[in-house]
């Protein structure tokens, strides 16, 4: 809108001036037509000219000054405030587009999806999938609602659902303007509930088919054979609750896992002084340690090091790499674990690494280490009562905190598990403070 007023609300003089010019010039050419026709005096014609051109140059009020409806609505509804706010709230992330495919909206939870989303920009630029593409271009050029899933690969897998919705906004002027709706629905915890049950089945079933039939083979023992045996029976029911342990313990692992799973594509981001969590774990080894005849050194720096984490998940972690190394490197005597925080000023990573001085993992077995079950020697690991799944929910728990776990290991010279994390660069002060 163009408003012509100076801020009094009264048009300048010039303008004034230049509206009146026609009357004005019309007055005088009349007025000098009397005079030299009419007999009207020199005098009485300037007086005439004097009220005609003050009447026609008094200051008068804009009528248009005051923005109308249509100033405020403006000729495009999708680009009101109203309309912002409403695909800002929406829970799921949302992008508002002109019929051009150009961003108008986008909420924090689209940022966050598409980092490369700009306003005014094409959608297209930021959303490079090509399910989306197809779907965007199938409902501008049909204008009915489409859906699109597709999976987007980075920073980690998630499972999206696509709803393009186009949209017809009513304009001031009874018209209407065409816009798309795009909602993303993250479906990544439904589909992995529907992996996990699949996966569940499988090896959990396989793992406590063992410890099971051994249960029910000493029931038939003592209630037969052995009955009056109270000796035998005695040693039946050592075995019988060893037995019920390491089912309790893997349904205590495989749940752990499912959880750390569900919630793999959510980063924590709470603050956690790693520093007390490896002391705590390292205090409540100490009993397996001794068991087992290893020293465990800790290596930690004096100030704390901080990481973005959930400490819960930090200390299973942690127990998990610690007893390894006391169950299957207990020849070895020593287990150190220390920890390393970069410089300051350097994004690098924070480091943990526990290493053991036993019989270390033969290369062929390193790659596959991480996976659910796998175990280098599956006798010694259930007779440590392991279940096989330590490291996979070690992988787990660093894969959701954004970090990697390099294994190294010489065989006969011990294998060393670092659980590497990104670095915060937050200055110290404020992650003390934020510390749980
Ligand atoms: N420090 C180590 N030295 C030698 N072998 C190791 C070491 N850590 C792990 N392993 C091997 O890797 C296998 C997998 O370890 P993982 O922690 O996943 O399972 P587990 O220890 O057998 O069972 P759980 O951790 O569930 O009790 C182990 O069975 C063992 O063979
Ligand atoms: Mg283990």
């Amino acid at each position: 809108m163009t408003i012509t007023s100076s801020n009094s609300g009264f048009a300048p003089w010039s303008d004034r001036l230049r509206r009146s010019a026609i009357i004005l010039i019309a007055t005088a050419l009349g007025l000098v037509a009397s005079v030299v026709f009419g007999g009207l005096t020199l005098t009485q014609a300037g007086l005439i000219f004097l009220v005609i051109a003050g009447a026609a140059l008094v200051p008068w009020h804009l009528h248009q000054s005051v923005p109308t409806t249509e100033d405020m609505i403006g000729a495009r509804p999708a680009e009101t405030p109203v309309v912002q706010a409403l695909v800002g709230g929406m829970p799921d992330a949302a992008v508002l587009l002109d019929r051009a495919g150009r961003v108008l909206h986008f909420n924090t939870a689209a940022a966050q999806l598409a980092p490369a989303l700009r306003r005014n920009e094409l959608a297209l630029f930021a959303l490079r999938s090509p399910e989306i593409i197809a779907a965007l271009r199938e409902a501008i050029a049909t204008r009915q609602p489409q859906r699109a899933s597709y999976v987007d690969r980075v920073p980690v897998d998630r499972w999206m659902e696509l709803i393009v919705t186009p949209l017809s906004l009513p304009t001031a002027f009874g018209g209407s303007e065409y816009c798309i709706l795009m909602t993303f629905q993250d479906q990544t915890p439904l589909r992995r509930v529907e992996e996990m049950r699949a996966d569940f089945v499988a090896n959990a079933s396989h793992e406590l088919r063992t410890p099971l039939a051994a249960l029910s083979g000493f029931i038939d023992t003592l209630q037969g054979p052995a009955r009056e045996d109270p000796k035998a029976r005695e040693r039946f029911l050592g075995i019988m609750h060893a037995q019920a342990t390491r089912m309790a313990r893997l349904i205590d692992d495989l749940l752990s896992l499912s959880r750390v799973e569900l919630s793999a594509h959510v980063r924590p981001e709470k603050l956690v002084d790693v520093v007390p969590l490896v002391r705590q774990v390292v205090d409540g080894l100490e009993p397996l340690a001794s068991e087992r005849q290893v020293v465990i050194d800790v290596e930690l720096p004096q100030e704390p090091v901080v990481v973005a984490g959930d400490s819960e998940e930090l200390l299973r972690l942690l127990e998990n790499l610690i007893e390894n190394g006391l169950k299957y490197g207990a020849s070895g005597g020593r287990v150190v674990v220390s920890l390393t925080d970069p410089a300051p000023a350097d994004a690098g990573e924070v480091r943990l690494a526990v290493r053991d001085f036993g019989p270390g993992i033969a290369p062929e077995h390193l790659p596959r280490l991480t996976e659910r079950f796998y175990r280098v020697d599956v006798g010694d690991s259930r007779a440590q009562g392991g279940t096989g799944l330590g490291l996979s929910l070690v992988k787990h728990i660093l894969n959701r905190h954004r970090g990697r776990l390099l294994i190294e290991s010489v065989p006969n010279h011990g294998a060393t598990f670092t659980a590497c994390f990104p670095s915060t660069k937050t200055p110290i002060s404020e992650k003390i403070s934020a510390k749980e």
